[in-house]
């Protein structure tokens, strides 16, 4: 059964503690809390604030996805603000390795994240060291777009790269995830579906939720 992440960043910001409290109380699994600065992605989401108010009433883990330029300005940031995963950017990070060490080292589980046009074989030689992949499946940016069919492909060959190093590594994507898309996502290889408008755009979201798991 896949993990659910749902994406804040498509709830109700007007009603923001009412969204916590569904996610709280659904099977959904952990929050998916997405960091732009406009500079790595052409827009900003929400900052310290937001995740500081979210993380005092979250019962499930804080899966933080920074879509900023040198993300390891903000390690420590993110640690005192409870993330469990803090994720950062192939594109965004010059020293990888040094930034997914200083991640653990500050207590969180370290991600790398890649966009679509970035292959899966550059992390050939870090796999062992990344506790969660992220693939995205859209252009970093914005909710509501629209899957990128080579992300199938994509998980596969991730899947392959994590099984031949012996790693540990769980499979995250994150764009365009619905119930259509998601049995096959998870076939290829996905641990972790990321869903934002799919989830908070519905009517009822705990049945899309269980239809995301169950997949
Ligand atoms: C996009 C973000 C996603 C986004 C997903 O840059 O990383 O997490 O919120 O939203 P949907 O599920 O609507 O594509
Ligand atoms: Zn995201």
């Amino acid at each position: 059964m896949a993990l659910v992440s749902p994406s804040i960043l498509a709830a109700n910001f007007l009603s923001l503690g009412k969204d916590c409290e569904w996610l709280n109380n659904s099977n959904a699994d952990w929050y998916h809390l997405d960091i732009m600065d406009g500079l790595f992605v052409p827009n900003i989401s929400y900052g310290m604030p937001v995740v500081q108010a979210i993380q005092s009433v979250a019962k499930k883990p804080l899966d933080v996805h920074l879509m900023i330029e040198k993300p390891e300005r903000y390690i420590q940031t993110f640690a005192d603000l409870g993330a469990e995963f803090l994720t950062v950017h192939w594109e965004a990070s010059t020293h990888l390795h040094r930034t997914l060490h200083a991640i653990k080292q500050a207590g969180m589980k370290a991600g790398v994240a890649l966009n679509p046009h970035t292959p899966v074989e550059l992390l050939s030689d870090i796999i062992a060291d990344v506790d969660l992949l992220l693939i995205m499946s859209v252009n970093p940016g914005f909710g509501g777009q629209n899957f990128i069919e080579n992300t199938y492909h994509k998980i596969e060959k991730a899947k392959k790269l994590i099984q031949a190093k012996a790693a540990q590594t769980l499979i995250e994507v994150d764009g365009g995830v619905n119930t259509q898309n998601a049995r096959k996502l998870i076939d290829a290889g996905a641990d972790v579906l990321v869903a934002g408008s799919a989830i908070f755009g519905s009517e009822d979201r705990d049945a899309v939720v269980e239809q995301l798991k169950k997949s």
